[in-house]
């Protein structure tokens, strides 16, 4: 029997048994290669490794009550992760191997994905570097596709608590015609400084502006923002920030239950009119936030008043975790139970 304390893990790294690799070699991928160890061995010239060709997924497996273990809207990772190799002229996976390696990685490490009811999921990590060696900056001749996994808790420790975001206004995360719209790992390292900063100053997270203006509201850390005022959801159009399949699925919620969704450029000075506020994403799911620092302009904005999420915040949370583990219908059809 697995010894893991299910309820206290942490947003971390830990060992499960399996993961799945494929190389691009020849013009072609090969078959899926399973493997036990958590190491590479990797060209000291490999493209990933000098010139950031890489780019990765985010997505989790649900055990519900019956035991069975569902996927959540697979088929837009893979979307997405095409749309990334493609952004940095890498050979993107195919469907199908995508789909048979992550359900793969998941039915391999079976043990590792935690019981219903204990807040924990089984998080997976898809994976594409560049491994064929260059020097010249160009494109990779080889690629290396992997999906690893481990079980997770609540990306924020704060979990479904409100969680307090500083504003960064001294670095950038990305640019309008950069990678920002795409899942690549250089855009994590130039959130970095930000990250570090909203830390160092008591922040569970830093809110990125637009590059160009300062002025709009962009993303937070690894996750989409998304503000409710007037029962209406709103949440930024920028091309700078990461298409979040959680935020994606939010929308869709908001406007079953009757409100309306806007798209659009939201001016920072707009947070002082919203009644609620939060995060979304994968590993954030959905994250409240009570208070928006703007360290530069010292000036703070303030939510979640009693210390708890606003109703249509908790409203969203319910309705989207009980499709993800199969507690209340799945009339978008996003649920696929992999066993
Ligand atoms: N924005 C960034 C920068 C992210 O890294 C993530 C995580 O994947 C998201 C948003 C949320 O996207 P998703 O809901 O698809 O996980
Ligand atoms: C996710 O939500 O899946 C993410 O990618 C967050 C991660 C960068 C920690």
């Amino acid at each position: 029997m697995i010894n893991i304390e299910w309820g206290k893990l942490p947003f971390g790294y830990s060992k499960t048994d399996y993961n799945i690799r494929c190389y691009y070699r020849d013009g072609k991928w090969g078959k899926l290669e399973i493997s036990s160890s958590e190491f590479l061995n990797l060209h000291i010239s490999a493209t990933a490794l000098h010139y950031g060709q890489q780019a990765f997924e985010g997505m989790k497996a649900y055990r519900g009550k019956d035991g069975k273990i569902r996927l959540f809207r697979w088929e837009e990772n893979f979307k997405r992760m095409k749309r990334s190799a493609n952004g940095i002229l890498m050979q993107p996976i195919t469907k199908d191997l995508f789909k048979e390696a992550i359900t793969k990685a998941v039915l391999m490490n079976e043990r590792f994905v935690p019981p219903h009811g204990t807040g924990a999921t089984l998080y997976l990590r898809p994976l594409l570097i560049g491994s064929g060696p260059q020097i010249g900056v160009k494109p990779a001749d080889e690629y290396l596709f992997m999906v690893f996994v481990l079980p997770v808790g609540p990306y924020f420790k704060e979990g479904f608590n409100p969680v307090k975001i500083a504003v960064i206004r001294d670095s950038d995360r990305a640019a309008p015609l950069g990678t920002g719209s795409i899942k690549v790992g250089g855009n994590y390292a130039s959130s970095l400084p930000g990250v570090k900063k909203a830390h160092d100053e008591g922040y569970g997270a830093p809110m990125y502006l637009d590059s160009v203006h300062k002025k709009y509201i962009d993303e937070i850390g690894a996750a989409n923002f998304f503000g409710i005022k007037d029962n209406t959801y709103i949440t930024p159009k920028s091309p700078s920030i990461l298409p979040s399949i959680t935020n994606m699925s939010i929308m869709q919620l908001a406007e079953d239950m009757g409100l309306k969704v806007e798209r659009r450029p939201i001016d920072i000075e707009e947070l002082s009119t919203f009644e609620e506020v939060g995060a979304c994403g994968t590993a954030a799911i959905i994250s409240p936030i009570g208070e928006i620092y703007d360290i530069d302009k010292d000036k703070k904005y303030n939510f979640c008043k009693d210390g708890k999420a606003g109703p249509i915040s908790t409203q969203i949370y319910n309705r989207l975790v009980a499709i993800q583990y199969g507690d209340e219908p799945d009339s978008h059809n996003w649920v696929e139970i992999i066993k």
